[in-house]
């Protein structure tokens, strides 16, 4: 292949997102946002004399650093800033790839990290994490996928977009791995925190080939903060923030400001999310137990859940939904899974459960043939 053609192949888009802006968030009982309920600002105890429109946020604003790296259990020269985990993902694999290198993602996957990969000039390979398996990450996987040109490996924990939560021993192996060939292991953990209880700490403590990506989007509603965060190795961060200097070069310092109200506050916004999590999963798990259409194991953790349509076309399912009763899902082909389609479980949970009882009515149509 010429480098021409390699070149057209590259994306220079997001598939996913572009419907995530459009088509999904149109519903008015939206079942496939994945993140919590927005926080609002008025419920933030900050006031207009916490906010400042520029200050000194060069490589970092030194408070923010600090309340991240407190939050991270790691020192500040790991940390780097970014605009939420998109941007966190897309300046980690930019530092960390080449043209040409190979990089393992898992499957199924959240499209943008593949589509950065791709558009950064990698030869992507894959490793299952298999549906009869609860998508659970397997090291063995990584294993036999990996090859002397490996270069990074690409998980999420939790998994998006099944949920499933990797251990510390199942991500030490992958290290083990990965360290052989020379290569690093980025987790994206922009779900980990809404696993609360259950939730291990950072796979960042786990070594220096680990990078962890997160920001302050899904478990805690704060999406419109963009406080995103890479956590590496002191030199690698360096590079990151380098690198940085031709992309974002500064985060908005408002927004900066307000991270640092939000993280000092984290624990009431946490709790505000448990309990609405709470709420809505127990309805969640009588909506699964009473379905004999729909396979998943009853949801324990996360804001997600990717059951399986036992017959009949997700997209079907999808297409009625939006069509006639005004509700959202992922449908699973967004993740290389068609015959699954993503549950959100963050809503309010009035709508939550009207949502719920849409999504069964159409499984009922469906099933009816109407
Ligand atoms: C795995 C994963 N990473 C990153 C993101 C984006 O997060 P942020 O809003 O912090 O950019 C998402 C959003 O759906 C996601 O599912």
């Amino acid at each position: 292949m010429s480098a021409a053609q390699g070149e057209k192949k590259r994306p220079k888009e997001s598939v996913y997102i572009n419907w995530a802006k459009t088509a999904q968030s149109a519903a008015r009982y939206n079942l496939a946002n994945s993140g919590m309920r927005n926080y609002r600002l008025a419920d933030l105890p900050v006031s207009l004399s916490d906010i400042e429109l520029t200050g000194a946020s060069f490589y970092g604003y030194p408070p923010l650093q600090d309340a991240l790296a407190r939050k991270s259990g790691t020192t500040p020269d790991r940390v780097v800033a970014a605009n939420g985990t998109s941007m966190a993902n897309h300046l980690a694999m930019a530092t960390l790839i080449e043209q040409g290198d190979e990089v393992l993602v898992e499957q199924p996957a959240y499209e943008p990290l593949l589509s950065a990969a791709r558009y950064l000039g990698a030869q992507v390979r894959r490793f299952a994490r298999r549906s009869s398996d609860g998508f659970r990450l397997d090291a063995g996987e990584v294993e036999r996928a990996v090859t002397p040109r490996t270069k990074l490996v690409v998980v999420t924990n939790l998994h998006n977009p099944s949920n499933s939560l990797a251990d510390d021993d199942t991500l030490r192996e992958i290290g083990d791995v990965a360290r052989k060939v020379g290569a690093r292991v980025l987790v994206d953990e922009v779900y980990l925190d809404s696993a609360f209880e259950a939730a291990p700490r950072s796979s960042a403590r786990l070594g220096d080939q680990f990078v962890t990506t997160s920001s302050l989007t899904k478990a805690y509603g704060l999406s419109g903060l963009r406080c995103g965060w890479i956590v590496a190795e002191p030199e690698l961060a360096q590079r990151m923030w380098r690198l940085n200097d031709l992309f974002g070069v500064m985060q908005p310092h408002a927004s900066e400001r307000l991270s640092v109200v939000a993280l000092a506050h984290l624990d009431v916004i946490a709790r505000s999310a448990r309990d609405l999590l709470r709420t809505n999963r127990a309805l969640f798990n009588e909506f699964l137990a009473a379905r004999d259409d729909v396979e998943a194991p009853p949801s324990e953790h996360g804001t997600v859940s990717f059951p399986r349509l036992l017959a009949g076309s997700p997209d079907a399912l999808c297409q009625l939904l939006a069509e006639k009763y005004e509700t959202s899902l992922v449908p699973g082909r967004f993740f290389e899974e068609p015959q699954h389609f993503r549950v959100g479980l963050a809503l309010e949970p009035e709508l939550f459960r009207e949502g719920l009882s849409r999504l069964g009515a159409a499984l009922d149509e469906l099933k009816e043939g109407k």
